[in-house]
C-alpha cells in the first residue's frame, strides 16, 4: 500500500459558491483524508510562483487573475495513491470533458472556472505542500 500525500485548492468560483463542504465530502468519501487545511487570498506573486510552470501559455494571465479573485482552500490530502485517485475524482480540465460523477463534471463552469485544483505528479505534490504548508502545519493520520 502506497500512503502518498497531493495537494489541493477550492478555486475561488466553487469558494464563492459555497462549495467548500460538498467538495470536502467528496474528497473524504473518496478515501482522501484532509491533513491540512487553511483559507487564503493568494497575491499576485503567490499565483504567479506557483503557476510558474505555465508562464507565457495563452491562459496563464486568466489563470492568476481568476485564481486572486477571490478567496481559496489550500489542503493536503492523505491516502492510498493520493495524487492519483484525487485527479480521477477531479476530472479533465475542461468540465465539458469531465466524466460523470467527477468534480469538475459537477462543480465547474468552463475550464477558467474549473473548481479545483490538484497535483499531478509526486514532484509537483512535494513542492506545491511545501510552497503553502510547513511540516508542523500538517497532522498526518498514517
Ligand atoms: S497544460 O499546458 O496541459 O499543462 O495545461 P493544463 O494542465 O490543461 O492547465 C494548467 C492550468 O491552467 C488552467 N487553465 C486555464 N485557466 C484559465 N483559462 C484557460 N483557458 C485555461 N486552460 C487551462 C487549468 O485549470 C490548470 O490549472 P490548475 O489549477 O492546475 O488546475
Amino acid at each position: 500500500m502506497t500512503i502518498e500525500r497531493t495537494f489541493s485548492i477550492v478555486k475561488p468560483d466553487a469558494v464563492g459558491r459555497n462549495q467548500i463542504g460538498a467538495i470536502y465530502h467528496r474528497m473524504e468519501s473518496a478515501g482522501l483524508t484532509i491533513v491540512a487545511a487553511k483559507m487564503l487570498r493568494l497575491t499576485e506573486q503567490q499565483a504567479q510562483g506557483f503557476y510558474a510552470e505555465h508562464e507565457g501559455k495563452p491562459f496563464y494571465e486568466p489563470l492568476i487573475e481568476f485564481m486572486t479573485s477571490g478567496p481559496v482552500m489550500v489542503q493536503v490530502l492523505e491516502g492510498e495513491s493520493a495524487i492519483t485517485r484525487y485527479r480521477e475524482l477531479m476530472g479533465k480540465t475542461n468540465p465539458e470533458e469531465a466524466a460523470c460523477g467527477t468534480l469538475r463534471a459537477d462543480y465547474a463552469e468552463s475550464t477558467r472556472l474549473n473548481a479545483v485544483h490538484g497535483s499531478d505528479s509526486p514532484e509537483s505534490a512535494a513542492r506545491e505542500i511545501a510552497y503553502f504548508f510547513s511540516d508542523d502545519e500538517i497532522c498526518s493520520r498514517s
